[in-house]
């Protein structure tokens, strides 16, 4: 049996500082890793002592805004009945929370039992969906070593297959982080960052190939080894791909693990975290498998398929949406978390080119809506110069049917994948929502894509939020691009499904751009029905009406973004920490240099008035 990172540690190694040497002698030898052995003999149980844990003091969400207050107020009424009584919050200090309450009763919408059970000024009950989700999130918790360090990703007794859902995955890891980084409980999340951060230097094969360093892998395992008859030891055992069906590359594992550091320091105050130098070489090795050059034109990141959320062959190779928002994100993370030093000097000029190039390329390219349509439409092919309007020879017979009808007047959306002659035109939800939480769009372009959410309500949320993407593919499409997967036929999983977890990511990006009513709407469609549906991983159907065919029940990301999702619509402050304005420095690096050599190259003068808006 192979295992990846045989740690026999000390429970102090979350304390210590380690150089990148000793970091890089971890991976060369595993006889040489130091430490001491961790004997015990239960790998996976529901963390006992969780309010011990809490890193730093807990915060009731109180409104402080005064201006939310009124909007509190303004829209209580239509906002409660007996059912949802649950999702009031009577809080925000004594008098607002004694009128609020004292109204609700006068009211008849709660009975005075239930006023009474909350604490005066900071009273707050929990919704029956929500005590539970709690509870469940609180049981998929992995705990290595007596600490705890991660979720599982499914935890469904009735599982007699598990796969690897019974694994922690860094991409699902990251709700239950917002939600227990929310509640204000950092432990876990710090955990997770320095074990995963150990794992990334772990030595990694496919076959006799090894992938690059700093690739962090898409989940690991803890495993328990019998030391002798009476003890045994725990192991993390990573997986890079190397186990995983198809053998997909976990790109977005790195950059989540970026965006999950900037939260957990922005949230709990603990800067000391991302100035340790195992900390900081973790950030740069992410970054140079990131930023390294190859034969790429593009200044869009080039990866595989499979090689995020949707880990099936799904016709997402090349320049996939997600991974771009998700890259750009990491890049503005790690700009703000780098030591800035004489080493890092280089690295952070790098950072900001291929920031300002890459939201030039992304805003210009991606982007469509009916006026785009109508120009690609109109198109002229096969143009040989550099003044080139279509310049990526796109053939207008390649915008599908569907799209024609399907566009509204108002709003667009920024499409899927963009290549030589190809323009992916389906709606990725997680792509589009992360690049208006990460400002990779324009304020103008995020507002047009809620208000194309909005529109296309039935069809993106319909009943369970959100489809992972639209359409589907069908027939042909279906047998040539999926490889003919049963797992992915038209309406289902990745194929266009619908998956709750999308939840809080939409969540986020509705509060950034002040739209919380569609959250609002959208948290309602899921609460209901994730609780009475053991909380699907996915849903199927056009409208998401079914629970997915092969849907895992107790589906860890998708009940902690539900949480996470309610707590960001409380607390919208705090959820101000996790998203990104416009950058207007960046928008003034033009990094192509070609107005110096006199050829007319650069788009970004003619762009710049539709992107500076
Ligand atoms: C599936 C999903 C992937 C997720 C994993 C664990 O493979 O496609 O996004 O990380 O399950 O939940």
């Amino acid at each position: 049996m192979k295992f990846g990172f045989r740690l026999l540690i000390q429970r102090t190694v979350l304390g210590f500082t380690k150089s990148p040497n000793q970091n890089r002698n971890l991976h060369i030898s595993a006889s040489r890793i130091l430490g001491l052995r961790c004997a015990i003999n239960q790998t996976h149980k529901p963390y006992p002592n969780w309010g011990r844990f809490r890193g730093f003091p807990v915060t009731y969400y109180s409104y402080n805004k005064p201006n939310y207050v009124a909007d509190y107020s303004t829209t209580l009424e239509s906002r409660v009945n007996e059912k949802n009584f649950e999702s009031i919050y009577v809080q925000g200090g004594g008098d607002l929370g004694k009128t609020v309450g004292e109204e609700l009763r006068l009211k008849g919408i709660v009975g005075s039992e239930k006023i009474e059970s909350c604490e005066e000024g900071i009273g707050r009950v929990e919704t029956v969906a929500e005590k539970e989700a709690w509870r469940l999130l609180r049981e998929a918790v992995v705990t290595y070593c007596g600490s705890p360090v991660g979720t599982l990703a499914a935890n469904d007794p009735g599982d007699k297959m598990p796969l690897n859902y019974d694994q922690v995955f860094i991409r699902d890891f990251v709700p239950s982080a917002l939600a227990f980084l929310l509640k204000g409980e950092g432990e876990i999340v710090r955990n997770f960052l320095l074990h995963t951060l150990q794992l990334q230097s772990w030595e990694k094969t496919v076959d006799c190939y090894s992938p690059g360093q700093g690739l962090m892998p898409a989940s690991f395992k803890i495993r328990t080894v019998p030391l002798d008859d009476t003890k045994v030891e725990e192991v993390l055992d990573p997986d890079f791909g190397e186990s995983a069906i198809g053998r997909v590359a976990p790109v977005d594992s790195g950059l989540w693990w970026i965006i999950m550091l900037r939260a957990y320091t922005k949230i709990t105050g603990d800067f000391a975290m991302q100035e340790r130098v195992d900390v900081q070489t973790g950030i740069k090795l992410i970054l140079n498998l990131c930023l390294s050059d190859g034969f790429d034109m593009f200044p869009s990141l080039l990866v595989t398929d499979g090689s995020c959320m949707i880990d099936r062959r799904m016709g997402i190779h090349g320049h996939p949406l997600e991974i771009q928002s998700l890259f750009y994100s990491a890049l503005r993370c790690a700009r703000e978390m780098l030591a800035f030093d004489e080493g890092s000097k280089n690295l952070v000029r790098t950072i900001n080119n291929r920031l300002s190039a890459l939201s030039f390329h992304i805003r210009e390219y991606y982007w469509i809506d009916m006026k785009k349509i109508n120009e690609i439409y109109r198109y002229k092919t096969e143009e040989y110069s550099t003044e080139a309007t279509n310049k990526f020879n796109i053939y207008p017979e390649q915008i599908p049917h569907w799209l024609m009808d399907w566009i509204p007047e108002e709003g667009g959306y920024m499409i899927g994948n963009l290549q030589p002659a190809h323009m992916d035109f389906r709606f990725f939800t997680l792509g589009n929502v992360w690049s208006i939480v990460s400002s990779l769009s324009t304020p103008k372009q995020s507002n047009s894509m809620l208000n194309l959410i909005e529109s296309k309500w039935d069809d993106l949320v319909g009943h369970m939020p959100l489809k992972i993407v639209y359409p589907a593919l069908e027939l042909e499409e279906w047998r040539i691009i999926t490889g003919s997967d049963p797992k992915n036929t038209p309406w289902s999983y990745h194929n266009g499904g619908s998956w709750p977890t999308l939840l809080w990511q939409f969540t986020l990006a509705c509060i950034k751009m002040g739209r919380t009513e569609l959250a609002r709407k959208a948290v309602e469609i899921a609460e209901t029905r994730l609780h009475a549906d053991h909380w699907p991983e996915y849903y199927d159907t056009r409208s998401g009406r079914f629970i997915g065919k092969q849907s895992r029940l107790y589906q860890t990301w998708t009940i902690a973004g539900f949480l996470t999702s309610k707590m960001l619509l409380e607390n919208p402050e705090k959820a101000s920490l996790l998203f990104w304005e416009e950058d207007y420095d960046l928008l003034e690096i033009c990094v192509c240099g070609l107005s110096k050599t006199g050829r007319k190259l650069c788009a970004r003068g003619a762009a710049k008035s539709q992107i500076l808006v």
